[in-house]
């Protein structure tokens, strides 16, 4: 049973190997001077880093998030490093009306999209009985009403911004990459929580899983109008998105979450980028710790799920 297992990993990996090679041959005609590229949710962590290296490149960028002040500093940002044309929009993703003036005013400043990568994301970092302010003692099980009406809250605010806007972007955005771009591309930000549950991560876990049911999907039906739907699945990148969680006031204690082996924005960035250029449909970071728990979860999923305890110590 094991050896069986074990035998078909080792061919489904040289299996994936050998088409990802075939794929690094399929590039993009885009040029990378002068790519018109929007990044939603850019005033800091990843999305930033990859407005600073797009510019790097001489893409012409629109960027958008609520922080207008580290919108502005990072205009003049790209601006030094090179960006022929860089143009902000202050809003708010869980606002469809805020997305449909962000993209009357994208056709207007760069008369069209090659590229948008969707980039705004909250996270939770609490388990979710805890939220809901169940208490268990001794098998008794005692409900806190308002938190559990906080918590409807919670769920509703991370779904819309890492799911809900997600999709409400891509239909609006759609229309422009497919009547304007030679080769369109739509890059969904999501994480190895979208692939993988984990302990305190679950609202997070469960709205980036979402994005793959939703994404794979009309990645399939947009096929033959050559539009490029990629998503890009990180571990743990040294970011401040766990300041902003959405569960933070719904108890006490210190927050969970990972200290060591953590990726850098710009090391995310970079493989974003390439993921990007490349049309990769899906990619882990690291690589190889997105195919391990993939591959794990396949045949002995218990075994995850012990990684996911230690890791988040629960
Ligand atoms: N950090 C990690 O460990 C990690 C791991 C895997 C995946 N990711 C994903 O990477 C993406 C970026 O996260 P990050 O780590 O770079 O964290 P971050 O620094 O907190 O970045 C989040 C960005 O999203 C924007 N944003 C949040 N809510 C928004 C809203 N309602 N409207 C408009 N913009 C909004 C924020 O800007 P404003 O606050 O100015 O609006 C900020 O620029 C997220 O989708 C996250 O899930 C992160
Ligand atoms: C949800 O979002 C609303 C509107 O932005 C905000 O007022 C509220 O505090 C948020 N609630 C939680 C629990 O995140």
């Amino acid at each position: 049973m094991i050896q069986k297992a074990l035998l078909s990993a080792a061919v489904t990996i040289l299996l994936a190997h050998y088409i990802s090679r075939q794929k690094r041959d399929r590039k993009r005609t885009v040029d990378p001077k002068g790519e018109r590229v929007i990044i939603v949710g850019c005033s800091s962590g990843i999305g930033k880093d990859c407005a600073l290296k797009y510019a790097s490149r001489g893409a012409k960028l629109v960027l958008f998030a609520r922080r207008e002040e580290l919108l502005k500093q990072l205009r003049d940002e790209c601006q030094e490093a090179g960006s022929p044309l860089v143009e902000y929009f202050v809003g708010d993703v869980t606002k469809e009306h805020d997305l449909q003036q962000l993209s009357d005013f994208t056709q207007e400043k760069l008369q069209g999209i090659d590229t948008v990568i969707y980039c705004a994301g909250m996270i939770s970092v609490r388990p979710f009985l805890e939220s809901c302010g169940v208490s268990v003692v001794d098998k008794t099980a005692t409900v806190d009403k308002e938190k559990s009406q906080a918590v409807d809250a919670a769920l509703l605010n991370i779904t819309t911004i890492n799911y809900f806007s997600a999709i409400w972007t891509a239909k609006l955005f759609l229309p422009m990459l497919i009547s304007s771009s030679v080769a369109p591309n739509y890059i969904v930000i999501s994480s190895m929580a979208g692939k993988v549950g984990a302990p305190t991560r679950a609202l997070y876990a469960g709205s980036k899983h979402a994005l793959h049911g939703f994404f794979d999907s009309i990645r399939v039906e947009l096929k033959l109008l050559n539009v490029h739907i990629g998503l890009v699945c990180p571990g743990t990148v040294d970011t401040d998105l766990r300041f902003s969680a959405v569960d933070t006031s719904l108890g006490s204690g210190t927050v969970s979450g990972s200290k060591k082996n953590k990726l850098s924005p710009n090391q995310v960035a970079d493989r974003i980028i390439l993921a990007s250029d490349l049309r990769e449909r899906e990619v882990y970071i690291p690589s190889w710790f997105g195919y391990a728990a993939l591959w794990a979860k396949l045949i002995a999923s218990p075994l995850v799920d012990v990684f996911a305890a230690r890791k988040y110590k629960t």
